[in-house]
């Protein structure tokens, strides 16, 4: 297993370094895929997700968003004086969020974030400015971005596009447990409805919706472990790794 992993990725940095898009539902697993991959390739990887959080978080601590509902114009007046950026964590070997020089990786996935960001990420103005920073972490290639438009939008040019699905039971017992994990409080029926309402907002919003890619490839993980998904991910980058 270690020789076929060491192989695999010391065959896979000598070509080419390409851009690798993970777009889906919310807790289908994205960034868990994402990240396993970006490690597998030595990549970079990137959670937009967290920068749509970082926004509402700031937005919360100014009372302009509350309740599942946001100002628009008082959101969009805070936007000059939020600042995104990644800080490296060598335990766990990947970035977390950093919000005007503060680390936020923990306070991001709070409910009340979770319960207000689809409002934050419908404004055409936030959009603007998150899709702006992740071109720019993206323009070497070499990298790995989980998020709702990413393949649609912020790279339309990837040369890897997955679409990521698993049914909602599965989605909301797998969020619910990581709650549980992470010693936060859990309430299984307010975890389904956040996600149903996402999927519903996220899929119905006017700027960028969530939707799958003409040319994406579709990964429903609903019944697979990590190490079947890791497997299904080397066979498709080694089709598209050599057509690129
Ligand atoms: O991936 P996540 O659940 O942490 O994302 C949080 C929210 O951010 C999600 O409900 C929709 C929004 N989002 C978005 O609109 N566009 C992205 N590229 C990523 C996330």
């Amino acid at each position: 297993m270690t020789l076929f992993r060491y192989n695999f990725a010391a065959r896979m940095k000598k070509k080419k370094k390409i851009t690798i898009t993970v777009d889906g539902y919310s807790s289908c697993g994205k960034s868990t895929f994402a990240k396993a991959i970006a490690a597998e390739l030595g990549y970079l990887y990137i959670d937009s997700g967290a920068m749509y959080r970082a926004v509402t978080l700031h937005c919360l601590r100014r009372g302009k968003v509350s309740g599942g509902m946001a100002d628009n114009a008082s959101v969009v007046r805070l936007l000059p004086e939020i600042s995104i950026t990644f800080m490296f964590n060598r335990e766990t070997g990947f970035n977390e969020t950093v919000l005007n020089g503060e680390n936020v990786e923990r306070e991001i996935r709070d409910r009340a974030v979770s319960d207000n960001v689809s409002a934050v990420s419908t404004i055409p103005e936030v959009r603007t400015k998150l899709v702006e920073l992740q071109r720019e972490l993206g323009a070497g290639g070499g990298i790995v971005m989980d998020g709702r438009d990413i393949g649609t939008v912020v790279f339309p040019g990837a040369e890897l596009k997955i679409f990521m699905t698993a049914t909602p039971e599965v989605r909301a017992r797998r969020r619910y447990l990581e709650l549980l994990g992470k010693g936060l409080p859990a309430d299984y029926a307010a975890v389904e409805k956040n996600i149903n309402d996402r999927d519903r907002i996220d899929s119905s919003r006017e700027m960028s919706p969530l939707r799958k890619a003409d040319d994406a490839v579709v990964l429903d993980n609903s019944e697979m472990t990590p190490a079947e998904q890791m497997v299904w991910f080397k066979q498709i980058f080694k089709q598209k790794i050599n057509e690129s």
